[in-house]
């Protein structure tokens, strides 16, 4: 974790970052006669960055070129991961902040984020594993609230990355509760864990049946943060689909770019613990509950069949036509339990449906809902500012029509085309309240590194909740 820190002024030798905004610049009396020049020849270039030639330490000079607004923003964190690379092919273990305008925030939220490695399993010696470890922020003390809650905001998307990147081998359902108990004890928040013993008395059919062919318990994890002055009185409910392994179970997944990475399969559940844990050390005065069901879809004798009927925690009867279709099971009984919360909003994470990633590719999020439309164009607020996309897709009931069963009350197969919305319609059906669902099979995992989000996990959602919890508040 990149650490962040407050210096009053900066040593001699302190590798430096500057920012520039490149409208209307002349000069800018810290830098020299030559280093001016150097600076507005690169403003005109257009380049995204300069580096000044100063013998024993780095200086670059980040140039901002848009107006203010989220493409800036967004562009000052992609050059962050450049900087970070270079620092870290020089070998630096730390550099000074020089933070001469608002976007520094942007530039430091890139550079830490690109610093992120899962090098738990990584032991041969030739592997050199990133040196920055400190960002030193210069003459901005009265900033300090702002970088120790982007500090948070980091080192909580980079725990939903750690928790997506072990392999299912070590995180099972159980030590996925065990992570979420640690997590709750460091930063402030309630952990209930339901066992196998529990869900079955509460005849959670969905989870049982996904469970069914695997060696390992299910858990129900129940978490809650409710702060004394909580401005809400009804909670806000995360959920996040926890399948910590996806084989599709008796309709079994191709290996190659299908089964290979389907650890990620719990991605939504760590977009609700990143945020459960960041608005704990917060303290945002929210009142949060988040609600993970969590098993492998796993294969073996006993596992659920193509054909199954299977009863839901609600009473609804499902004839079970795909086994690969798990994520909707488990979620629609954790969906029904928000009921009894007397939720003012319920939000789900799950990466759901390949349906997404063909709609939209892995450059945004599938969000389908009926939370009512101001509280959507506050998500599409927040999804800009932060930039994790959302693209909205209808709820329209003919999609539903896709789920009738001539034996049940309805299946949990959809047709191929649109399978991303038939997928929420059958959530739907076990929601009655304000609801989005938000589909990140395309954006939960990268199969290579893209600026700041690194291959493997990129705990995206955690960015975009915190800041459109921040903006609930009054
Ligand atoms: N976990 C998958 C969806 C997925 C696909 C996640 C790609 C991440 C990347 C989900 O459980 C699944 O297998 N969905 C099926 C549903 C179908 C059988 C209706 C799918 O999308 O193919
Ligand atoms: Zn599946
Ligand atoms: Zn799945």
């Amino acid at each position: 974790m990149l650490e962040f820190k407050l210096k009053s002024k900066r040593n001699s030798n302190d590798n430096t970052v500057h920012l520039v905004v490149g409208k209307g610049f002349k000069k800018d009396e810290s830098f020299s006669l030559a280093e001016n020049k150097a600076i507005v020849k690169a403003i005109a270039d257009k380049r995204e960055y300069l580096m000044l030639n100063n013998g024993d330490f780095m200086s670059v000079i980040v140039l901002i070129h848009g107006e203010q607004g989220w493409k800036t923003s967004e562009k000052i964190r992609s050059v962050g991961a450049k900087i970070t690379a270079l620092l870290n092919e020089a070998k630096s273990e730390s550099v000074a902040l020089m933070t001469n305008d608002m976007l520094f925030l942007s530039l430091a939220e890139g550079m830490a984020l690109a610093n992120y490695q899962f090098i738990k399993y990584k032991q041969s010696k030739d592997f050199k594993p990133n040196t920055l470890k400190t960002i030193h922020f210069v003459g901005v003390k009265a900033l300090e609230p702002q970088i120790s809650a982007l500090q948070i905001v980091v080192e909580s998307t980079c725990l939903a990355r750690d928790l997506v990147n072990e392999p299912q081998s070590f995180m099972t359902a159980l030590q996925l509760s065990e992570e979420f108990k640690t997590l709750g004890k460091k930063a402030g928040f309630k952990v209930d864990v339901w066992n196998e013993a529990k869900i079955s008395a509460q005849k959670m059919g969905g989870i049982l049946a996904v469970n069914k062919g695997s060696k390992i318990p299910p858990t129900f994890n129940i978490m809650e943060y409710k702060p004394k002055n909580a401005q809400n009185k009804q909670p806000i409910v995360l959920v996040g689909k926890g399948i910590v392994y996806d084989t599709g179970g008796l309709s079994l997944k191709p290996t190659t770019q299908s089964m290979d990475f389907m650890k990620c399969d719990m991605a939504g559940s760590a977009v609700v613990a990143g945020v459960l844990y960041a608005v704990a050390q917060l303290n945002l005065p929210l009142h949060i509950i988040g609600l993970v069901p969590a098993t492998d879809n796993w294969i073996g004798e006993d596992s659920y069949a193509p054909g199954d009927v299977i009863t839901m925690y609600d009473g609804t009867t499902v004839e079970v036509l795909n086994t690969d279709a798990e994520g909707r099971l488990v979620l629609a009984d954790a969906l029904h339990y928000a009921k009894k919360l007397k939720p003012q909003l319920v939000i789900d994470f799950a990466t759901l449906t390949g349906a997404a990633v063909r709609a939209i590719g892995p450059y945004a999020s599938a969000m389908l809902g009926t939370a009512d439309d101001q509280t959507k164009q506050k998500m599409f607020e927040s999804s800009y500012a932060v930039f994790e996309r959302l693209i909205e897709f209808p709820l329209w009931d003919d999609y539903a029509d896709e789920l009738k069963s001539s034996i049940a009350d309805m299946t949990n197969l959809g047709k191929g085309e649109g399978g991303q919305i038939s997928a929420a319609k059958f959530l739907e059906h076990f929601t009655d309240y304000p609801w989005m669902h938000i589909d990140i099979a395309g954006t939960a995992f990268n199969h290579a590194n893209k600026t700041y989000n690194p291959i493997g996990g990129t705990g995206v959602c955690v960015r975009l909740m915190i800041d459109f919890l921040q903006k609930q508040i009054k």
